[in-house]
């Protein structure tokens, strides 16, 4: 028997993200009904919009009246969050790195060894607890698609392990065997590079989706960025880049170049970056949590959504630089500090995230969208802004459940 359908009335505002001119910008990019309901049903949006307009038609009438209904009195409601970049399988802390960086001494690439070395030595069952625990924190706070890299591994078996463990928990799995050089390739690192398109990316292509390399000082030059993510693209992988995250480079570049989904990071661009991806469909995915916790100065949003590139916002949580999975958080971040309004925050953390992961079934409450939203103890999404640091996140649906 199929189930029922369900009818979510009581919405006080409704986030769409489906503006009425596809060309909208600002608030009016948000598609906000007020006053609204939600016809939900094999885990779909059916309708969305006024309460007081839903369709009259025989069948609609007939899927409402049987629905299941959930009243939410008043709340806000908006598309789950699409946390497009995290890194989700470690081991081990680094909270006297973080204590260290805030006492003044800086944040570079060679962290990632020593996750890398605590995570080689976890086991399965310890890594996926503490996976589990994560997800539920993240869907708590919010977000229901979320992408998972590999890349604390750094050896064939470790890498493939790491995108197993992900693989339960999410579709979006990025393999980014080129996080760092591991120590034992430290004299030779192209024989790292040769080892990861080689047997490395053989064990991990039928496990991901994307491929990712860091290319920064320290991490892999262009070059060998360009050889990584040009071997991932020939097996059928979808192209993601780290770039820019400490100084600028040719990263930008290399991403248009090879039509990538997205580039992350993004902090320090030259005007020539910036023009190459107005021209592109490659996302800029900008990372607050990043500036945050190493200190850094952060992207300049504002600069990017004037030139007309696509922002996403992304939470990066990981043990080194990032290590928040709230993108609550990493909206309020963006408004005060990165140049963009509540709107852009809000539709970059949903429909921006989406775009950056090439989905179209979510980041929107529209007809035929996945029907993954939240409720927000809250008269506006502006207060996800307004009220940084308050867990306004009343509950999370995915696919049409109930999630949080
Ligand atoms: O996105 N930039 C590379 N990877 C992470 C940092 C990982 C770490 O420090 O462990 C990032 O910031
Ligand atoms: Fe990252």
């Amino acid at each position: 028997m199929r189930a029922p359908a369900t009818l979510v009335t009581g919405i006080g505002q409704l986030v769409t993200n489906e503006p009425a001119q596809r060309s909208a910008g600002g608030v009016e990019r948000l598609g906000l009904v007020t006053d609204a309901a939600m016809l939900v049903s094999d885990g779909l949006v059916v309708w969305s919009g006024r309460a007081d307009e839903l369709p009259s038609s025989d069948a609609f009438a007939l899927a409402a009246s049987d629905a299941d209904v959930v009243d939410l009195h008043g709340a806000t409601v908006l598309p789950g969050f699409v946390d497009s970049h995290t890194h989700l399988v470690f081991g081990g802390d680094r909270s006297a790195e973080f204590e260290a960086r805030m006492s003044g001494a800086a944040y570079t690439a060679g962290g990632i060894r020593s996750t890398m070395a605590a995570t080689r030595e976890a086991t399965d069952a310890e890594l996926t607890d503490r996976l589990d625990a994560f997800v539920t924190e993240l869907v708590a706070q919010g977000t229901t698609t979320f992408e998972i890299k590999s890349g604390y591994g750094l050896t064939v078996a470790d890498e493939a392990r790491l995108l197993t463990l992900a693989a339960r928990v999410t579709d979006e799995t990025t393999f980014l065997g080129a996080h760092v050089v591991p120590s034992e390739f430290a004299a030779d690192p192209d024989a790292y590079v040769d080892l990861v398109v080689g047997e490395m990316l053989d064990a991990c292509a039928p496990l991901a989706r994307w491929i990712d390399a860091f290319c920064e000082e320290g991490a892999f030059t262009p070059e060998q960025s360009r050889r990584i993510l040009a071997a991932g693209a020939a097996r059928g992988l979808g192209v993601r880049l780290h770039a820019s995250q400490l100084a600028p480079g040719a990263g930008i570049e290399l991403a248009v170049s090879l039509d990538a989904a997205s580039v992350d990071h993004c902090t320090h661009l030259t005007d020539a970056d910036v023009a190459l991806l107005a021209g592109s469909s490659t996302v800029a995915t900008l990372l607050p949590g990043a500036e945050f916790s190493t200190r850094q100065p952060y992207p300049d949003a504002r600069r990017l959504i004037d030139a007309g590139v696509t922002v996403a916002i992304a939470s990066d949580c990981n043990p080194g630089s990032s290590f928040t999975s709230s993108m609550p958080f990493c909206i309020a971040v963006a408004v005060r500090d990165m140049g963009m309004t509540p709107a852009e925050a809000v539709w970059s953390a949903t429909a921006g995230g989406a775009a950056a992961l090439r989905r179209t079934d979510v980041g929107h409450l529209g007809p035929g969208a996945r029907a993954d939203f939240v409720a927000l103890r809250a008269p506006s999404y502006v207060h996800l802004a307004y009220r940084p640091g308050v867990p306004l996140v009343d509950g999370a649906w995915r696919a049409g459940t109930r999630a949080a």
